[in-house]
């Protein structure tokens, strides 16, 4: 099949989070399976055009947006034996960030993002390859249904064009005032709870969901519990109105970029079966953030940003126990300046203890895999989640809250057995992750038992192959729909 992938990041190009590694990744899994597959994202400045060699292959694509025609130009790379189109219009991606400024959003996200959807048609059209399936994924491209369904209704090449709306994180929804529309070249029909309205705002998220021919979210139990209250982020209604066609299917991970075997950004190498090069790679670690070389500390380790989501409070809340534990803390990340400030404040108090990077730096977040003994995702919600795979990969002990992906990929251990691959707790307190802490630690110094665990971990696969022929089924199941052939 014909599948266009478009997304507003993808790894190696531009990545803020576990999009662009799913972007990056599932393509080329795709690709294995005989599809014809193509990725289209925009040119930021982030992208490094020498080191990707990017050639241009079109100098003017006009795209309607906010009333006027603005102009764009295509660029062309490839991840693999896939070929990304690169969106460009310096005015809207030539910018030191992907989305936002430090004082907040870039102004004119739903400009920037309307522009980018109708140019991912417009350039299907112009280079004469109109996908079965645009898979779109997050609000960033909810409008590539919208116009598919509204405003290009009537144009022929697209009628047997189908809609995959993939929702990474119903966190993120592209709220924005009435403006919007116009922005958008939309009309005031669509303002309404049936349409893209959502409490007097434009949800370029929602506006994915009600057009989309399927949905699917990125793990089973996420794809459950929005269709809740408690996770539905005020889409609950719209997401069980459509339940039939909500599917949920658990990212992979890139095995060619995270694999203890052959990374390249690790001090050593190391496999399960011959687990000496990680000790390596946790002196290296201590190293790299100025914490003592000792090889009998637990060493416990957050790669994330730093948002509510993601449970970063509970975390900084039990850093004064790192002491007592015996452990070392590390942390790379960045987000929310209270956060910053919270982790800063532990490190002052213990600063033989805990190490912080607070940052965004892909080379650390390998060291950071290989080299630590336990990693924390004390997730509030966690569609997916990569680390946790990523940490099963490299022999880090994932602690976990039971949530979405988290939830789906962790089990606990169970000494009597010798079964399991983490921790995994459920409350929402500082105290429920600190009792799991101290359950690991504990663990951790029986040396056979934390061994039988890492190897538990190691001996999970989650490659994309699995998840890319569920993704294959809905593309199927979306083209004959589309062309009422069974
Ligand atoms: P989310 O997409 O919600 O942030 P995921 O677990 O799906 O969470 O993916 C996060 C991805 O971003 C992972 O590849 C992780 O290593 C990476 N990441 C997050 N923060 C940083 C950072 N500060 N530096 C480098 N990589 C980071
Ligand atoms: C989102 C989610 C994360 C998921 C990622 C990739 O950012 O927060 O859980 O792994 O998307 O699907």
């Amino acid at each position: 099949m014909r599948i266009l992938l478009a997304a507003s990041e993808v790894a190696p190009f531009a990545k803020t989070g576990g999009l662009a590694d799913v972007a990056g990744a599932l393509p080329k899994a795709l690709a294995k399976l005989g599809h014809d597959v193509r990725v289209v994202l925009p040119r930021y400045r982030m992208v490094d055009a020498a080191k990707h060699r990017l050639r241009p292959v079109l100098d003017s694509l006009p795209v309607p947006v906010a009333g006027r025609t603005e102009i764009a130009a295509l660029w062309q790379g490839e991840i693999g034996p896939v070929p990304v189109s690169f969106v460009q219009h310096d005015g809207y991606y030539n910018r030191e960030a992907l989305y936002q400024a430090k004082d907040g959003d870039y102004p004119d996200n739903a400009e920037r993002f309307a522009f980018f959807s109708r140019a991912v048609l417009e350039l299907s059209r112009a280079l004469e390859w109109i996908p079965d399936v645009y898979h779109c994924n997050d609000w960033q491209t909810g409008l590539i249904p919208t116009y598919l369904r509204t405003t290009l209704q009537g144009a022929r090449e697209f009628q047997a064009a189908g809609v995959l709306f993939t929702i990474h994180n119903l966190g993120y929804q592209g709220l924005f005032g009435p403006e919007a529309l116009a922005a958008a070249n939309l009309g005031n029909e669509l303002f309404n709870p049936f349409g893209i309205e959502f409490y007097g705002k434009v949800n370029l998220l929602k506006a994915g969901m009600v057009f989309a021919d399927l949905i699917n979210t990125v793990s089973r139990k996420y794809s459950q519990e929005i269709q809740t209250e408690e996770f539905g982020h005020g889409l609950e209604g719209v997401l069980r109105a459509r339940a039939k066609d909500l599917h949920g299917i658990l990212n992979g991970i890139d095995y060619d970029e995270w694999h203890p075997g052959r990374d390249s950004f690790i001090a050593a190498r190391f496999s399960q079966d011959d687990l000496a090069g990680k000790a390596a790679c946790k002196a290296d670690l201590q190293r790299a953030f100025g914490l003592p070389e000792r090889a009998d500390v637990p060493l416990l380790a957050v790669i994330s940003r730093l948002a509510s989501q993601k449970g970063m409070d509970l975390v900084a809340e039990t850093l004064d126990a790192m002491p007592d534990l015996d452990a070392q803390f590390v942390l790379l990340g960045t987000g929310d300046a209270a956060l910053h400030q919270a982790f800063e404040t532990a490190r002052a108090r213990h600063g033989s203890r805990i190490g912080l990077m607070l940052g965004f730096d892909v080379g650390l977040s390998h060291k950071i895999e290989a080299g630590a003994d336990m990693f924390l995702m004390p997730s509030r919600y966690e569609p997916c989640g990569l680390n946790q795979m990523y940490s099963l990969a490299y022999g880090t002990v994932p602690i976990v809250r039971a949530t979405g992906g988290l939830e789906d990929t962790i089990q606990p251990f169970d000494p009597a057995t010798g079964e399991g691959n983490g921790f995994k707790f459920a409350g929402t307190t500082a105290e429920a992750l600190l009792d799991t802490l101290r359950a690991a630690v504990a663990l951790y110094r029986r040396p056979e038992e934390w061994r039988r665990l890492m190897r538990n971990g190691m001996a999970c696969d989650f490659s994309w192959d699995r998840s890319a022929r569920e993704y294959e089924a809905l593309y199927q199941q979306i083209a004959a729909r589309r062309t009422g052939k069974p």
